[in-house]
Order: C-alpha cells, then structure tokens, then sequence
C-alpha cells in the first residue's frame, strides 16, 4: 500500500504510534531539531510550530555570554558542512529568562543543551536549571569540536566524560533525564558510553560533529578562523549510524538520540533500525527550513509501510535481523 499522507502538517490518517520516550520524558514524535542548529527555535518557528515536532533541542549554552570563534566560521564541503562556531550564545541567565518562556509559550517539549569549560561549570549550569519549569530533559554537550584546547573535549576521554555528568547528575537530582552527547573522534565510543551511563546519563546523543578542515587555495591558509571546524550533514551519516548501531549492541537499554546528516525520512529510518529512539535533523535545515516536517511525515509513511504499528517496535530492528542471519 502507498503513503496515505502526503501534505505536512495534514491530519494524522495514519496508524503509527510515532511517540518515544528518554527515561521519563514523552515525545509525541521522534524527530527533534539538531543543538545549534536552530538557536532557540525563533527562525523554524516562521516555518512551522514548533509543538508539531517532537523537541526542540537549544543550542549548547554556556555559563557567560560569549561571541564565539573568529570568522570565518563556516564552509561548504561535498555532501557535509563544516562549522567552526565556538558555542556562541547569550549564557544561561538571559537564556533562562527570555528564552526558555518563549519556547513554553510555543508549547514546544525543550531539550535544554549545556556546554562547560571545565567539570564545575557544567554543574553550574544544572543548578541554574534546576528549578527552571518546561524542560523534558538536559543534553550535556560534552563533544564540542570548537574549543581551543583540544583537551578540553570531554567526551575524548573516559575518566572526564564520566566526571562531568556525575556531577550534573548530583546536582540536578532524580527528576529531569540527562541525554550525554558524545564525539565519533575517539578509538572505543561504547567505552565512553558505558562511562556517562554509568555514571547517571539516561541516554546518549550520537553523535557531533566529526573535526575537519578545509584550506583556501586562494590565500592557502586554513579557510575557517578557528583552523578546524565541524563536519556535519550526509557526509558523515555513515559514521553517526555505525556509532548508534555499536553503541545500541552493547547497551541496548539505554535510549539514542540520533544524528549526523538526516536529511529525510529515510535516514531517520535507517537511524531508528540501528538503534535510535529519536533523531535530530541539523544540517538538513539550513537548506530547507521545513525539513523537520518533511522527514517526520516521511518518517511515518515508511514506518506504515513496513507494518510498524508503533515506532518503538522499530528501534534496533537491524540488530533482530542479525540474529535471524546468524
Ligand atoms: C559550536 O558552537 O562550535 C558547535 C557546537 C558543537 O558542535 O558542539
């Protein structure tokens, strides 16, 4: 049987149980904006309301306000784009009074992204968040590539990754679920899985971005004013689902939220089978804002079509069918 849906935002005519869950939080859809990718929502929300997708995940705010890397900060690259922002943004304080009331007022479920230069800040900015009403859940964005000191990406080290979220995790209590997002950059990502998990994330964002670089043939220097930067979009889709899929084999109770190059409905699948319970679209967005919509209703037309009557029933399927090949 073909797709019986066709327009976004059409009423729902299919039967598919779309929602998902991180711990205790309910998503009524498992496709989110991708941290950084969208600020806070204000420019998607032209486009679309922001209650119709599953999150909203903010970008990685710090403690400070702070400007970022210099410029350029941006590059096409074949099938991907490297960024090379250095977590610019307004600190918590004013993205707590200003932003956080408006993405309520859009009735939007808000998955809030922090980022620290050291262990304390990330505590920090738990406490601050802690009695803060309206947010499903914490990602602790311990993977950000654009940082001045490469020691001090967190999720390339054990003992560091597992560090930062105890602490998160202590100051923050029981209640708000902690998503931990790690880096494909590392030897052994299950290890630094098994890490943050142990030490209290209630599930894993996979993955950020992949470090990379380009050189101006012109003036040929580094073309980004931070030298490196981050590779997104489908350049690196491969990558994201074989991180998903390996971290999903080896602790498969623990929810993922997917990304790295979802740019339709078809990646989000491919995503789900290896292990996701929820994607993030990033990179997709820049090109057509509308995207989130778009791959959500494709989404559910393939889940349909493959007899899926809920989508929870379709994470790690991939894994099942090894099983019966084995
Ligand atoms: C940035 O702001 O530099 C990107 C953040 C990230 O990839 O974690």
């Amino acid at each position: 049987m073909g797709p019986r849906r066709q327009e976004p935002h059409g009423d729902t005519v299919t039967s598919v149980d779309f929602s998902t869950t991180f711990s205790n939080a309910w998503f009524p859809t498992p496709v989110f904006t991708a941290s950084g990718c969208a600020s806070s929502g204000k420019e998607l929300a032209q486009f679309f309301p922001l209650k119709d997708i599953g999150a909203v995940v903010t970008k990685s705010i710090m403690n400070k306000a702070r400007l970022g890397r210099a410029t350029p900060r941006m590059a096409e690259t074949p099938s991907g784009m490297l960024n090379s922002i250095g977590l610019q943004g307004p600190g918590i304080d004013t993205f707590i009074e200003k932003d956080i009331p408006w993405l309520v007022e859009q009735k939007a479920r808000i998955i809030v992204s922090i980022a620290g230069e050291t262990i304390e800040e990330y505590s920090t900015l738990a406490r601050k968040l802690r009695s803060v009403s309206g947010i499903s859940a914490i990602e602790v964005n311990i993977s950000c590539p654009n940082v001045e000191n490469r020691g001090l990406v967190f999720a390339c080290d054990p003992e560091t990754s597992r560090k930062v979220i105890d602490g998160v995790r202590r100051t923050i209590g029981g209640e708000l679920p902690i998503i931990a997002k790690l880096s494909p950059d590392v030897t052994d990502i299950v290890s630094i899985a098994r890490g943050v998990v142990d030490a209290g994330a209630d599930g894993i964002a996979l993955i950020n971005t992949v470090l990379g670089m380009v050189i101006n043939l012109s003036t040929m220097r580094p073309h980004l004013g931070g030298k490196t930067g981050g590779l997104s979009g489908p350049a690196i889709r491969p990558i994201a689902v074989r991180a998903i899929y390996q971290v999903h084999a080896a602790i498969p109770n623990i929810p993922i939220l997917g990304m790295g190059g979802v740019a339709s409905g078809r990646d989000a699948f491919e995503m789900i089978l290896a292990g996701a319970s929820a994607v993030s679209v990033g990179t997709a967005s820049f090109g057509n804002p509308m995207a989130i919509p778009y791959i959500q209703d494709e989404l559910k037309t393939l889940l349909e079509e493959k007899g899926f009557k809920q989508m929870k029933d379709a994470i790690g399927y991939a894994h099942r069918i090894d099983e019966v090949h084995e």
